[in-house]
């Protein structure tokens, strides 16, 4: 198994195409998750890194473990509640957890556990590929199992190559947006989950097939609100595992969309030229490298 390992940055390695961070993803799990056994009430939020998944975990947590999120012995963090499914760093045997099962993953959809195709449902989130640029560069600097790379221009051209943390971003959202009529999905967008909170909440718990009065509605929107969850530690993963973490920082850092306008379809495609996404962003002064 080792020699499937091959550095090339620090911490990460190559797997089907996409780079992986040596200690937290193992091979051998990985390979197992094709055929990990899916049930007809599991529920899996996949997301490229950086697009709302640690958001979306809480939400869920919120609607199937609200008890297991108060105070008292019985408080868990949001990564035992709504697990990755590739990390497992909590060496949880998903096997035996008890329904409904809540998982995020940042699987591509080549990797995902085939039996999705026929059970569970998905939730798949995307956000703008600039803010996603921009909140990994502050994650491949702040986490210390990663490289620094302190200029943002280098980090975005390994970006836009896909020579980071779970690869391309592109190939992330066009496969999976490309094959979704594949899967019961419910695609949404960070964008969407900023403009609309409530209605993005609304959204999933009618997908979920759950009927909430409008006062629980907004109990969840209210305690998924970014302060709250900054201010919760079961909330932040760098809170949880802070040996994988610099001390300055947060994994929940500044929680703004930069876009104006909703998540652009048209944008999607392998082919895709940056400049389509930064049509429409304010901010265009850091991004002075187009491919
Ligand atoms: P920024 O770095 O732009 O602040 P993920 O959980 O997929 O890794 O995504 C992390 C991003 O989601 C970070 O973006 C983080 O701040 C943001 N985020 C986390 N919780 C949020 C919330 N409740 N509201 C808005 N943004 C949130």
């Amino acid at each position: 198994e080792e020699q499937k390992i091959q550095i090339t940055s620090l911490g990460l390695f190559p797997y089907k195409g996409i780079n992986l961070v040596r200690g937290v993803h193992q091979v051998q799990h990985l390979d197992s998750l094709e055929k990990f056994e899916i049930r007809g009430d599991d529920i899996v939020a996949v997301t490229y890194p950086r697009s709302g998944t640690t958001w979306t975990q809480y939400i869920l947590s919120l609607l199937y473990h609200g008890d297991q999120m108060t105070e008292g012995s019985n408080k868990h963090p949001i990564q035992e509640l709504v697990p990755l499914l590739e990390d497992n760093i909590r060496r949880i045997d998903y096997n035996n957890k008890p329904s409904t099962r809540t998982f995020a993953s940042h699987l591509h959809l080549s990797s995902i556990p085939q039996g999705l195709r026929e059970k569970g449902k998905l939730i798949y989130i995307a956000r703008n590929p600039k803010d996603v640029a921009v909140s990994l560069f502050h994650l491949h600097n702040f986490t210390n199992v990663l490289e620094s790379e302190p200029d943002f221009n280098i980090f975005l051209i390994k970006f836009l190559k896909g020579e980071v943390l779970w690869g391309s971003w592109f190939d992330h959202v066009a496969d999976w947006y490309a094959h979704k009529d594949e899967f019961d999905i419910l695609s949404l967008t960070y964008e969407d989950m900023i403009k609309d909170t409530r209605g993005a909440v609304v959204r999933i718990s009618n997908f979920l097939g759950k009927k909430l009065d409008d006062q629980t509605i907004d109990t969840i929107v209210d305690k998924s609100t970014f302060k709250n969850m900054k201010e919760d530690p079961q909330a932040r993963r760098d809170k949880q595992h802070p040996a994988f973490f610099e001390q300055s920082g947060s994994f929940i850092r500044k929680g703004m969309a930069s876009m104006l306008s909703t998540f652009n379809k048209d944008c999607v495609s392998h082919e895709v030229n940056f400049n389509c996404w930064l049509q429409n962003s304010t901010r265009k002064r850091s991004l002075k490298i187009v491919p």
